[in-house]
């Protein structure tokens, strides 16, 4: 879900609209605004996209003050009435709400049966309710700091109130509001991304923090009323690096950048004397990575497939047990904590709520996490102990395609730092280090294939349901090509070990569902050659991928060489295209594929 919130010399409502539409990425099933006009707040809200409510505002709606929001529905159904703002029974309060309020039956229940009546489905609409049961307290702030000490869950909200016209106050609890501080007007939102249009200056709460925006100033301070410092900071990245650019998708644009992106990761880090790396962040001496004796990775999605990645390359370089799994399985399981292993968080966003979970249960029980995490200081990155940066700039499409490559390299660059310090050898590490440094070009070459994939894509797209496979290094890659397939373009698809075909899988094999193979010329060519036949003696078409053509193959994608511990990173880039150019093919919403969000901030 998506907020934003404007107060200043303007006409809210066509900034906020602006707001909402790059936000969309994060929700958009349905969409509303509110502003305060002199005669009161005037609201409007459709199902549906941001492109909806806009042809549905009247031709006048002034109101410099207001606030939006663009949902992913979890309590109740997608429709205009479960759009926010909500608004209470006067019609004088309006609230915006991300996150989920865990009590909200209970709270519901109280309410109804002081006689409050409700319009909605939601649970966000409680919050509304509570506020406007607070007036007999003086100030706006008051009433929303005793509306929120009954509830209970997690929240970003913005609040409205036609009787403090000239401010906006906001209230943060696990899911991110940041201010954008402006020239004589104030931004409140979820993400930077809505604000970056209008001002670069940024200020992020705090859990357990508020802040009262009015035209000309700002205030921070505690659910408790006390007052917080907080200054400023300039976001290192400018509108134009959240445009589309010459691209009809953004997953286009983002797949298209990644030989840049995978260069920023590189830069700076590459220590050619001591054939090693330097990461500033980590936050662990070489004493403590000697130590380290497992590592757990964690995160949810292609964030948790480019952990699989991770681990191996952790295992293969730095000789240390490793390996990833999903960061909300991992909190549910009541998890043996042990003091010797290092946990390493994966999120792009940094604020998947089942990861920042996992990492707090984890501080919670004293072990040491680390991040691997692309938005500068969001949760995860915050609450972590240290950690890399992926420095892979916005990532709008829903999909992740640039911040799962640099997360794999990222874990190049830890494995190669953890291995050093252990037992990797100096020629072992120049030669990992002149793979990495070969990444960005061969890249750029892979993506000079373009129109051959999509040519592939369209042959391949009408099947009934594909089938990826690849070994051990190859593993991972065939997962995350399968679950990009399924999401972009709602092809089935599923990911199995090569050798694990045999045990089942192999009985969908059938000439309508091919299979994707991932088939690099490491010591498992053969192996995976055998697979190959064991699919084509039961009439599967077969695309494969690597670096030679594949006699059993019905077509090949290849890829330059590196060094094989390297070689999924560049595997990976022809099957994102191949996903791309399917949904395209079959005329999906590329980069808003149905029923998803690009950051999960609910359980
Ligand atoms: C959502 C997105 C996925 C993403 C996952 C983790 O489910 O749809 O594409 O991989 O969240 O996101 P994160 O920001 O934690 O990497």
């Amino acid at each position: 879900c998506g907020i934003v919130g404007y107060i200043g010399k303007r006409d809210a409502a066509p900034l906020l609209l602006e707001g909402l539409q790059r936000l969309e990425y994060r929700g958009y099933d349905s969409a509303g605004v509110t502003v305060a006009a002199r005669s009161g707040l005037k609201t409007v809200k459709a199902a549906g996209r941001v492109r909806d409510l806009e042809a549905r505002l009247p031709k006048r709606f002034a109101g410099t003050a207001g606030i939006a929001h663009t949902r992913w529905a979890t309590h109740g159904a997608p429709t205009d009435d479960n759009a926010h703002p909500h608004l209470d029974s006067s019609g004088r309060i309006a609230v915006v709400h991300n996150g989920i309020i865990d009590n909200a039956a209970e709270l519901r229940a109280k309410l109804t049966a002081e006689g409050v009546a409700f319009a909605s489905e939601t649970d966000s609409e409680v919050l509304v309710h509570l506020i406007a049961r607070a007036d007999d307290l003086e100030t706006l702030e008051a009433r929303v700091q005793r509306a929120l000490s009954f509830v209970q869950g997690t929240y970003g909200i913005a609040v409205l109130h036609a009787g403090f016209p000239d401010r906006v106050v906001a209230a943060r609890n696990g899911s991110p509001v940041v201010l954008g501080v402006g020239d004589h007007e104030m931004f409140v939102a979820s993400d930077v991304a809505a604000l970056v249009r209008f001002t670069r200056q940024v200020v992020t709460l705090d859990d357990g923090e508020m802040a009262t925006l009015r035209a000309n100033d700002y205030r921070t301070y505690t659910t408790e009323a006390l007052a917080t410092e907080k200054s400023p900071t300039t976001v290192e990245w400018d509108a134009e690096n959240y445009d589309i650019g010459g691209h009809d998708h953004f997953m286009h644009k983002e797949i298209f950048e990644q030989p840049e992106a995978v260069d920023r990761v590189l830069r700076g880090r590459i220590d050619d004397r001591f054939a090693t790396v330097h990461l500033g962040g980590l936050n662990l001496d070489a004493r403590e990575a000697r130590a380290v004796r497992r590592v757990k990775i964690l995160g949810c999605g292609s964030a948790y497939y480019s952990g699989q990645i991770g681990a191996q390359l952790i295992e293969e370089l730095a000789r240390i047990p490793a390996d990833a799994e999903p960061a909300s399985e991992f909190r549910y399981r009541n998890p043996v904590v042990d003091p010797d292993t290092l946990y390493i968080a994966v999120s792009q966003s940094g604020e998947t709520y089942d990861t920042l979970a996992a990492v707090q249960e984890l501080k919670r029980k004293g072990a040491k996490v680390l991040g691997v995490v692309n938005v500068v200081g969001s949760a995860v990155a915050r609450e972590a102990d240290g950690g890399i940066y992926l420095h892979a700039g916005p990532e709008v499409c829903v999909v992740s395609t640039k911040c799962f490559t640099n997360t794999a390299v990222a874990f190049a660059l830890l494995a190669l730092h953890l291995g050093r310090v252990r037992d990797l050898s100096v020629a072992d590490g120049r030669r990992i280090l002149d793979g990495l440094r070969k990444l960005p070009a061969q890249i750029e070459e892979i993506l000079q294939q373009e129109e051959r994939v999509a040519e592939l894509a369209a042959a391949y797209a009408p099947a009934r349901s594909m089938m990826f496979v690849g070994r051990v290094r190859g593993y991972p890659v065939a997962r995350e090509a399968a679950q990009k397939l399924k999401e972009v373009s709602y092809v089935h698809a599923e990911a199995y070990p090569a050798s694990e075909l045999k045990h089942g899988p192999l009985a969908l094999i059938e000439p309508d569902v091919p299979t994707v193979a991932v088939v690099p010329d490491d010591e498992l060519l053969e192996k995976n050659r055998a697979t190959l036949e064991e699919i084509k003696a039961r009439s599967g078409r077969i695309l494969a991928i690597g670096h030679q053509e594949q006699r059993t193959a019905d077509h090949t994608l290849t890829v330059p060489r590196n060094e094989p511990e390297l070689d999924p990173i560049l595997l990976g880039i022809p099957l994102q295209l191949l996903a791309y150019h399917a949904a395209v093919h079959l005329g999906r919403d590329v980069d808003k594929p149905r029923n998803l969000a690009k950051s999960v901030t609910v359980e």
